[in-house]
């Protein structure tokens, strides 16, 4: 899968993306990563890419031509019109639905904001999908487009070494993750739970399932009502609830 970036610090989204698992994906050619410096296409010799805005307020505007022209030497260089995500506080709250729905892409265009935002003619013009990350404001839309990146990749065919654990975990089914414990058996005083040394596979599948069920309910039960639990499950995590635990 291609990212294109496009933004006022492709340092820090090369940086961020070319370490660890992403960095490795990128290397092995699975991902590719295209982080274009909006400010390469400012149409003055200072590559001044922002002015004020109409009106009046505070602060400054990231002008249209210098993104249009960014977007459209990545759309050129595609063939087509590429889907267009514009990370802003306005937009719809990022989800694991979503990143699942991303990861179908093969090309996606990330745009990166700053200032006081970005000229509206040409969101309308080039944007198709407004995505925040969560409701509180950062100061540019990069850390956004990483974290976006990273729920993405993860999700694309080999870029995980263990093609079960994209799935296995938290959100699949609307659950929390069970709790995972490693050598030694006992930590601290801390002992690991005992049907994890059982050796007994339904039993370990058994308790983990319980386990998803009673972390949610207890930490997340507003995800409960989009799970698929059953009778006894629900049994479960009602007595969680009321024992207020
Ligand atoms: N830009 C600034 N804050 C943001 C957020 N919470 N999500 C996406 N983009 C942003």
């Amino acid at each position: 899968m291609k990212f294109h970036v496009l933004t006022l610090f492709p340092e820090m989204i090369e940086n961020g993306l070319r370490t660890s698992i992403t960095g490795r994906a990128l290397e092995r050619g699975i991902l590719s990563l295209d982080a274009v410096n909006i400010r390469d296409f400012a149409d003055n010799k200072h590559s001044k890419v922002d002015d004020y805005p109409y009106g009046g307020g505070a602060g400054m505007v990231m002008q249209a031509e210098p993104v249009y022209a960014a977007y459209r030497s990545v759309a050129e260089q595609a063939g087509r019109p590429l889907r267009t995500v514009y990370l802003t506080p306005q937009g719809r709250t990022f989800c694991q639905q979503m990143a699942r729905e991303f990861a179908q892409e093969e090309e996606l265009v990330l745009l990166c904001g700053h200032y006081e935002g970005i000229d509206e003619r040409v969101l309308e013009e080039i944007v198709t999908d407004f995505v925040s990350i969560g409701d509180y404001v950062l100061t540019g839309g990069e850390l956004p487009a990483m974290v976006m990146i990273d729920a993405i990749s993860r999700l694309v065919d080999g870029v995980l070494n263990n093609e079960t654990s994209a799935e296995s975990e938290s959100f699949q089914d609307s659950l929390l993750e069970y709790p995972q414990y490693s050598r030694p058996e006992v930590w601290r005083g801390r002992a690991v739970p005992s049907v994890l040394l059982s050796g007994h596979h339904a039993n370990v599948e058994k308790w983990r399932r319980e386990q998803s069920v009673l972390r949610t309910a207890k930490w997340r039960p507003d995800l409960l009502a989009k799970a698929d639990l059953t009778e006894k499950e629900k049994e479960l995590w009602k007595g969680e609830v009321q024992d207020g635990n």
